[in-house]
């Protein structure tokens, strides 16, 4: 399963980039409105930082204006992907794009049905967003695993990317189901590091260490 990290930080991403298995991110409008300074000129760098895909998202909400915006962003660099809302206009869009060639990744996707439209518009990535249908008491991550099966009917090659993640569960049930890619917050990326018995084990190891030395 590939890690994304789920930020617009780039002290965040150049962190999770030395740990050696980052392969990509997602930015999100929101994301991005919380840091300083233009948020183009912050994309450009974050993607100076990695080598994989970077999600850049349109603000535009009608066909010919995220058309417009999408053919901007790919000139801040070659490993911008286009996210695009999973509207009628988004999916149109998507079409559009995907045929010309741009990879575009497509967001906010809550239902099994957006997923297959997507995925016929030639998205390269689906976006289910599992911890927001968590928030409202349905199963984020049964969507993944429907989003799965309805891909693996048809061989759709269209990516998915489990976003929306708030939780190291999250990432070990995408993983279980089989998820291409799973975008992570910083913070979830760093507590799947941890485990206490680790910790534990280590600590034990060295101070017999230095037993040896007395
Ligand atoms: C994914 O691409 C989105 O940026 C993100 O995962 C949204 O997560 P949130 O529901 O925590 O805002």
């Amino acid at each position: 399963m590939k890690f994304f990290i789920d930020t617009g930080n780039s002290e965040e991403i150049r962190e999770a980039a030395e740990l050696g298995l980052l392969d990509g991110v997602t930015t999100n409008p929101s994301l991005l409105s919380k840091e300083p300074g233009d948020p183009y000129e912050n994309l450009k760098q974050i993607c100076a930082i990695v080598d994989g895909p970077v999600s850049a998202e349109v603000i535009a909400v009608d066909k010919d204006g995220m058309i417009a915006e999408a053919r901007q962003l790919t000139r801040i660099a070659e490993n911008i992907v286009i996210k695009l809302p999973t509207t009628r206009e988004g999916v149109k869009a998507c079409k559009t794009l995907t045929e010309d060639g741009v990879k575009v990744n497509m967001t906010l996707v809550f239902s099994p049905m957006q997923a297959l439209l997507v995925a016929k518009a030639g998205a390269t990535f689906v976006s289910p967003f599992v911890g927001r249908l968590d928030d409202i008491s349905h199963d984020g991550m049964e969507l993944v695993s429907q989003i799965g099966r309805i891909y693996g009917n048809y061989g759709y090659e269209t990516e998915i990317l489990v976003a929306s993640v708030r939780h190291p569960l999250h990432v070990v049930e995408a993983a279980l189901m089989g998820a291409d890619i799973c975008t992570m917050p910083a913070k979830v990326l760093e507590q799947i590091f941890n485990h206490p018995l680790t910790d534990i084990g280590l600590e034990k190891f060295l101070s017999d260490w230095e037993k040896t030395k007395q």
